[in-house]
């Protein structure tokens, strides 16, 4: 078979390197804004090893102290390596914001947000219209990179293929973030307007890893830990980044770390483990954000939990209402712990997919040039959501 690249070697995959960070399993959570945050990172981390990326936070909101912002920066007492993603399209505010997370909160990490399609943010050119302008995106990345240099904290940058199949710019922003000295780059394998429909295309991500030089990060449709192998195989990514698929499945960092260490494991609680550990969801939310906030979080994690089992539509809804942790024990317990886990459901989908968006909102003329050296946009404090 001369002339074919051979496949890795089969046993345990090295770790990830980011700069100076050592990630012992190549395995990301993804950011995940309303989801990531510091009690779902810590639930997650008590399962397997990796990296747990904390939820989108806005530059300026963090530059300008506003409380909201300041209120999401909260880690667990067990959080030793603290990974923060910023949003920002003025290199002046990431790269301030960049400074304090490093000097103030004492991040290990920073990732920066070129990816979101929501309109809202795509609109001001942020997220993963951003990449179109070139230049922007290099003046970004090189102020947060020299932000962070003197802390020995390593960015990288998550983004996605493109605006559209006519305007992908996912090899550029490759170019440009190792120019800018970034540590790695994520690639989610869709455009801006297919937001979260149809197959993300992993051939993009080989493609990437053959531009550039530093690690990739290979994200979107990893399922099962069996996926991230595969995608690890097929791509030869670095690492991977892991979003949708633990959702109401924290015991995926669990088996991801199995297959990187080349053991198989799929892990298939009961209906009682399954509320163990959402029970340890709510008191760990309730933990870090009192029991009213804490409940209220939950309520959106049930239907992902519960996803394939029998509960009926009434116990859904009461969970889905949950107020107290005494409330969710009292419900809970009406659960069958011995109903197996709905095997169906591997593999399967999960949390947003929906269809591709009729276009993508861009400020005005924004595709005539590509460039956008010195182009500047407005930022506002707390504009965006997430995705
Ligand atoms: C609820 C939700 C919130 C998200 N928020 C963010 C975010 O704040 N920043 C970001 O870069 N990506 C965000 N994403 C995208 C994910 O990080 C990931 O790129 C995407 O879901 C594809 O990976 P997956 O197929 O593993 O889910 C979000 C996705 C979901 C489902």
């Amino acid at each position: 078979m001369g002339g074919m690249t051979a496949l890795p070697a089969p046993g345990p995959t090295p770790g990830l390197s980011l700069g100076p960070l050592r990630v012992e399993t190549p395995v990301v959570l993804a950011p995940m804004a309303g989801v990531t945050n510091a009690a779902y990172r810590r639930l997650c981390a008590e399962q397997g090893a990796g990296l747990y990326v904390c939820e989108m936070i806005t530059s300026r909101g963090l530059v300008e102290g506003d409380q909201h912002t300041r209120d999401m920066l909260v880690f667990d007492e067990l959080e030793t390596t603290r990974s923060v993603q910023l949003y920002g399209t003025d290199p002046v505010y990431v790269g301030k914001a960049a400074e304090i997370l490093c000097a103030e909160y004492g991040v290990a990490h920073i990732d920066l947000n070129f990816g979101c399609p929501v309109p809202k943010v795509t609109r001001k050119g942020g997220g993963g219209a951003l990449p179109w302008k070139r230049g922007l995106l290099a003046e970004i990345l090189e102020h947060a990179v020299a932000a962070a240099a003197p802390y020995d904290v390593p960015v990288t940058m998550k983004t996605r293929k493109g605006i559209d199949d006519d305007h992908l710019t996912y090899l550029d922003a490759g170019r440009i973030a190792q120019e800018s000295g970034c540590a790695a780059i994520a690639l989610h394998g869709r455009t801006v307007v297919q937001a979260y429909s149809g197959a993300a295309d992993w051939d993009a991500i080989a493609a990437l890893v053959a531009h550039v030089d530093i690690p990739v990060l290979g994200n979107g449709d990893i399922w099962e830990a069996a996926d991230a192998l595969r995608m690890v195989e097929q791509t030869g990514a670095a690492g991977v980044v892991v979003g949708r698929g633990c959702l109401g499945r924290p015991w995926l960092f669990r088996d991801l770390a199995a297959a990187f260490a080349g053991e198989e494991v799929a892990t298939l609680p009961t209906l009682g483990e399954v509320t163990a550990m959402m029970r340890r969801h709510a008191e760990l939310l309730c933990h870090h954000l009192g029991e009213e906030r804490g409940c209220k979080e939950f309520r959106k994690h049930v239907t992902w939990y519960l996803k394939g089992f029998a509960a009926g539509g009434e116990m859904r809804r009461s969970l889905g209402l949950v107020a107290t942790l005494a409330d969710l024990d009292r419900l809970l317990a009406d659960l069958d712990p011995d109903e197996p886990f709905p095997v169906a459901e591997l593999g399967a989908p999960r949390g947003r997919q929906g269809s591709p968006r009729a276009r993508v909102v861009l400020p005005e003329g924004w595709l005539d040039d590509a460039d956008g050296s010195g182009y500047h946009l407005q930022e506002e404090a707390s504009e965006t959501t997430g995705g």
